[in-house]
């Protein structure tokens, strides 16, 4: 029996992520995160989830994205490095380009994907052969999930950590069920799931849920509406994707990070009121942020 299921995230579960740099300490040390993230019409969510997570602390983030769009990614962000993918015009990807992904992921210490990838069919093929051959734990948002929706019983393959991060509709997708069915069952259902399919389950929205595999649950009392924007979410994987990178437990990170990202929210809210606030300007609050955490 649990003795106590449903905690609400302190401030010094997110400080604990903010462990003191080893002054010997290189690129190497704080991990390599693969992002899978970006498509036409989507580069924002590229350049949002990567500079999070380079904000964040990540030794080394690589950006695969459709080679159309990195010219607009890395006139945003400069830091990464890219795995440039290349598609053939019927929509599939080339043979090149997929061995480069899997080269890309053998090289990385976890891997985020999802934040505004679209939801072609070679999308999909591609989520499910990194879901299913995965060695580092995954952080699947947006699209990723949209595609798990469709193929659900992949996740059973799962031999990773894997972090899912729904908002409620993507909640209502993952469960074939409505969002005003998910919103009255919040606490219920992402323990639930977390538990079915041994996953970290992230319910987004106002007070974010973090479900474990074991029947915990965090609720989060950070964040506010001005945080509901097209985004804000990419902020959010690309901290905790972040956090993940640098050796934290995923638990940790995902609980840490949420209240992280909705702290910063709050001071956007303080500085630039909830209306005119961006989930770019969350980004830029990170550092004073945690030049107080530290
Ligand atoms: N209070 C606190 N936090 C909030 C609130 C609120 N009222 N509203 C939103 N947030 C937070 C959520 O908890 C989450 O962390 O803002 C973030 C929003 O994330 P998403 O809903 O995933 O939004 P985002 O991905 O940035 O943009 C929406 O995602 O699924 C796609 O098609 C969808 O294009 C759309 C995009
Ligand atoms: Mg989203």
């Amino acid at each position: 029996s649990q003795k106590s299921s449903l905690e609400l995230t302190e401030l010094s579960q997110a400080q604990s992520l903010m462990k003191p740099r080893d002054p010997l300490s290189n690129k190497g040390t704080y991990g390599r995160l693969l992002c899978i993230c970006g498509s036409e019409g989507m580069a924002g969510a590229a350049v949002m989830s990567a500079k999070a997570a380079v904000r964040c602390g990540a030794g080394i983030v690589d950006v695969a994205l459709p080679r159309t769009i990195y010219p607009i990614v890395a006139s945003q962000i400069v830091e990464p490095v890219h795995t440039l993918l290349d598609y053939l015009p019927d929509g599939t990807m080339l043979s090149d380009s997929r061995s480069a992904l899997q080269k890309a992921l053998q090289k990385a210490k976890v891997c985020l994907i999802g934040c505004g990838l679209g939801c072609g069919k070679e999308t999909a093929r591609i989520v499910c052969e990194i879901v299913s051959d995965s060695k580092v734990p995954l952080i699947i948002d947006a699209d990723g999930i949209n595609v798990l929706a469709e193929n659900i019983n992949i996740l059973k393959t799962v031999r990773v950590p894997v972090v899912l991060t729904p908002h409620p509709g993507e909640m209502a997708r993952l469960m074939k069920t409505t969002v005003e069915d998910v919103q009255a069952h919040r606490f219920e259902y992402a323990r639930s799931f977390a538990a079915q399919y041994n996953v970290i389950l992230v319910l987004k929205g106002a007070g974010t849920l973090i479900a474990e595999p074991n029947g915990m649950v965090h609720l989060n009392p950070t964040g506010n509406a001005g945080m509901a924007k097209g985004g804000s979410g990419d902020v959010l994987a690309g901290m905790l994707a972040s956090f993940i990178a640098q050796g934290n437990d995923p638990v940790a990170a995902a609980v840490g990070a949420v209240y992280l990202h909705g702290e910063a929210g709050d001071r956007c809210a303080r500085r630039f009121s909830q209306y005119a606030m961006l989930p770019t300007d969350m980004i830029e609050m990170l550092p004073g942020l945690f030049l107080e955490l530290e």
